[in-house]
């Protein structure tokens, strides 16, 4: 079964929620959604206290971001939805991420990251929702996650309802193939780029250059240090 977790950067069901809507209504064969919106679920912004790089549990707001972060560890495929707000991902989805940078490869990854793909989808009204939805894709490659795909479009509209019809079936047409495309993906496949990553902040921990000693200590249980790699069983 295919575990799915949503993420909104946004409270309201606009042309962006639409638009993953059609994307998961599209995902055929047996799946479970979660849906967390932004800031329904996690209404706080980090506070810099840097608590999480001793223990996630540290943050202060661990006990509304457990239910979530628990989530995301299980599911198969993240959606992560912003509207483009001023060039940009929405301050909800900004939060979010900045309440999450424990999970960079630079800190104290999951190694369940490097087992699933990601989808960042946006909308603009404009120009912009291609960078928006590039922005965050660089966080969840930053997470260990491999594969993440990126749909930014511009929908000419300020809502869902004044949406031309042209769109509609444009959102629809390529909702479609990307699900299909979804579909007849297999195993996830790590690339250069991850393993880049992996090695390059490897090296970082190795040489004590980490944000905290805790870091290390992370890494070297896992045995990361030591040529265990996350991808692998
Ligand atoms: C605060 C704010 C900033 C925005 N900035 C941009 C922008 O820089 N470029 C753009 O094309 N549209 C911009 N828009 C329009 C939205 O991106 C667009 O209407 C989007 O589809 C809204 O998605 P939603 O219905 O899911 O909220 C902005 C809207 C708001 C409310």
């Amino acid at each position: 079964m295919m575990k799915i977790v949503v993420i909104h950067g946004q409270n309201h069901k606009g042309s962006t929620w639409n638009v993953a809507n059609i994307f998961l209504q599209d995902i055929t064969g047996e799946k479970e959604v979660k849906e967390f919106f932004m800031p329904r679920d996690l209404n706080h912004f980090c506070t810099g206290c840097y608590s999480c790089l001793e223990s996630r549990k540290n943050c202060p707001f661990w006990e509304d971001k457990k239910p979530i972060n628990d989530a995301m560890k299980e599911a198969n495929l993240l959606i992560l939805t912003t509207p483009n707000y001023c060039m940009m991902p929405s301050a909800p989805m900004k939060a979010f991420l900045d309440l999450f940078f424990t999970n960079w490869l630079a800190h104290k990854p999951y190694e369940e990251m490097f087992k699933k793909r990601a989808v960042v989808i946006s909308t603009a009204s404009g120009a912009g929702a291609g960078k928006a939805s590039k922005l965050v894709a660089s966080n969840l490659l930053n997470w260990g996650i491999p594969e993440v795909i990126t749909y930014g479009i511009s929908v000419n509209a300020i809502n869902w309802k004044m949406l031309p019809d042209r769109k509609k079936k444009k959102i629809e047409k390529d909702m479609k193939r990307l699900a299909t495309k979804l579909s007849r993906k297999k195993k996830v496949k790590v690339g250069v780029k991850t393993r880049i990553l992996f090695w390059l902040y490897g090296g970082m921990q190795k040489a004590n250059w980490g944000a905290s000693p805790s870091e290390k200590e992370y890494w070297e249980g896992k045995g990361w240090l030591n040529g265990v790699k996350p991808w692998k069983e």
